[in-house]
Formats: structure tokens, C-alpha cells, sequence
């Protein structure tokens, strides 16, 4: 009698869909320059990826998940093994877009060493393809350090989530002059450092225009201007799944009043035993 341990993954809710399309690559977003634009998501849960992937060029596993998956008050607490995690579900789930994961706060600040063993580890765990990290002029030496030993990474400047607790908040950035300036010198230090893309967060408007124009890489917006070359936003929020819109959100769904809706129905359904009905009973044939 012949034993297998293979599982029958066809009744699986992770059975793999093929797709025929092929997976970008960096050097291919980073050509994008100028072109239309790039479409970014962000994405954490393998589900969540097959849905976006053929839609996006980019998805992001942001440290954003820190808030939308975990309920954590900012993303400062989110740790290594958390992005690891959500990251290599993300790559299960997709086959098109390229999958770029935040470097979490804490795991490459130190020193350049320190970013290259938290980005290695990510990239070897999970097989994305980038790295994104958050900072200006202060981590230019880092990401030149990665893009030389074969990582590639994305910048971020603007409002920079990570540094909430110095910022005092998460509002718009670049309202004084000098503050305008200093976001212009940022993503030239990091564009100059070599990150093939570069994330502009909640600034005004001409800032990141301006930026667009100054900088060799692809600018993605997120709170920054139509005129970058590609825009990002947290999935959820896009659809709605919050009570709380920023203003730089648009809502392509409701998607919370909606699921508050079936979930009501559900209940209703069950306790008037309505639910399980008919069609979802096994039953032995006769
Ligand atoms: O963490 C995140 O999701 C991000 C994007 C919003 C840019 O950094």
C-alpha cells in the first residue's frame, strides 16, 4: 500500500491561481520616469495581493500594517519579524507587480550594516524584490550602501510616519520655507544615493512637483501631486474601510458599511436558523 504525504491543496483557500502575466521588475519601474504612471497599493495578506496584482505595477507591504492589521497606535512598534511575515504572503499572492517591503523602525537607523542585514533578511525571507526605508539627507550613506551590494531601495521623505513622535503629528509638511527646502535637499540626497524610486508623503503640492522635476527617479505621491510619476495609497483607506478619510484619500468604496451590512445579515440569519439552509448541508446520498 502506497503512502503520500502530499496535502490535496484544491479545496485550499491559498491554491495558487496561475496568471499568465509576468512580474515587473526594478529596472523596469525605475524606466518608468516620465511615462504613465506607476500604480501602487499597499498589500499584506496573500488575498489581498491576488486581488490588487493585476491592477498595480507596485505593491507595498507598508509598515502602515502596523495600524490597519495589528491596532497599533503608530507603526514605531512594528518589528522585523512582522514585515518578514506579511511580506512573504505578499509575494505568494502575486505574480505581476513588484513587491517592495517598508523596513520597520528601529532595523536600519543604527548604521549602514545594520540596514543591510535587516534588508537582506527581508529579501531572503520573503523573495520581494525592494526595500523601502524612510529619511533624507541623514540616510543617504545608507541607501548608497545597499544600492551597491545589490539592494534596491525606495526613498521616502515628506511626512515620515516613523518619526511621528519628533514631528509631533501627521500633518502636511513644507508650510515654512525653510521646511520647504529642507524636503527638496532630502530627495535630491536620496535620489543622488541611488533609491530607484522615491515616495513623497503628505507635502504641498508644489514641493512635490518640484521634487518630480529635480530628481532622475520616479516620484510616487501619496498626499503630494498628480504630477509625480506614480501614486500610492493604503489599500484599506482607498476602499473605505475606515471612518476616517485624510484628506489625501479618495474612498473607491464603503467597503466597512458594506461588510457592517452582510455581517448584520449574517447574525439575523443565524439566529432565526435561516442560516445554514439547504444548499450548504452535506448529506449523505440515498
Ligand atoms: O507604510 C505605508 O503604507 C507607506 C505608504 C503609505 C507610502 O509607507
Amino acid at each position: 500500500m502506497s503512502v503520500t504525504h502530499t496535502l490535496d491543496t484544491s479545496t485550499s483557500r491559498a491554491h495558487p491561481v496561475p496568471s499568465p502575466m509576468k512580474r515587473l521588475t526594478v529596472p523596469k519601474l525605475a524606466a518608468m520616469k516620465g511615462g504613465e504612471p506607476i500604480v501602487m497599493l499597499t498589500a499584506y495578506t496573500a488575498r489581498m495581493a491576488q486581488l490588487l496584482d493585476p491592477h498595480c505595477d507596485l505593491l507595498l507591504v507598508g509598515d502602515s500594517l502596523g495600524q490597519v492589521i495589528y491596532g497599533l497606535p503608530s507603526t514605531v512598534p512594528v518589528t522585523l519579524e512582522l514585515m518578514c511575515a506579511h511580506g512573504a504572503a505578499v509575494v505568494r499572492g502575486s505574480w505581476h507587480s513588484v513587491v517592495a517591503i517598508d523596513m520597520p523602525f528601529g532595523s536600519y537607523e543604527a548604521s549602514p550594516q545594520q540596514a543591510f542585514e535587516s534588508a537582506a533578511r527581508i529579501l531572503k525571507e520573503t523573495g520581494a524584490a525592494a526595500v523601502k526605508l524612510e529619511g533624507g539627507e541623514a540616510m543617504a550613506e545608507t541607501i548608497a550602501f545597499l544600492t551597491a551590494r545589490g539592494i534596491p531601495v525606495i526613498g521616502h521623505v515628506g511626512l515620515t510616519p516613523q518619526a511621528v513622535n519628533a514631528l509631533g503629528g501627521y500633518g502636511a509638511r513644507g508650510r515654512s520655507e525653510a521646511e520647504a527646502k529642507k524636503i527638496l535637499a532630502d530627495a535630491r540626497a536620496v535620489a543622488e544615493a541611488g533609491c530607484f524610486l522615491l515616495v513623497l508623503e503628505g507635502v504641498m503640492e508644489e514641493i512635490a512637483a518640484d521634487a518630480t522635476k529635480a530628481v532622475a527617479c520616479p516620484t510616487i505621491g501619496i498626499g503630494a501631486s498628480p504630477s509625480c510619476d506614480g501614486q500610492v495609497l493604503v489599500t484599506e483607506d482607498m476602499l473605505g474601510l475606515f471612518e476616517r478619510t485624510p484628506r489625501f484619500v479618495k474612498r473607491y468604496d464603503d467597503l466597512a458599511a458594506r461588510i457592517g451590512d452582510a455581517a448584520a445579515l449574517y447574525a439575523a440569519e443565524v439566529r432565526s436558523r435561516a442560516f445554514p439552509g439547504e444548499d450548504q448541508l452535506y448529506r449523505t446520498k440515498k
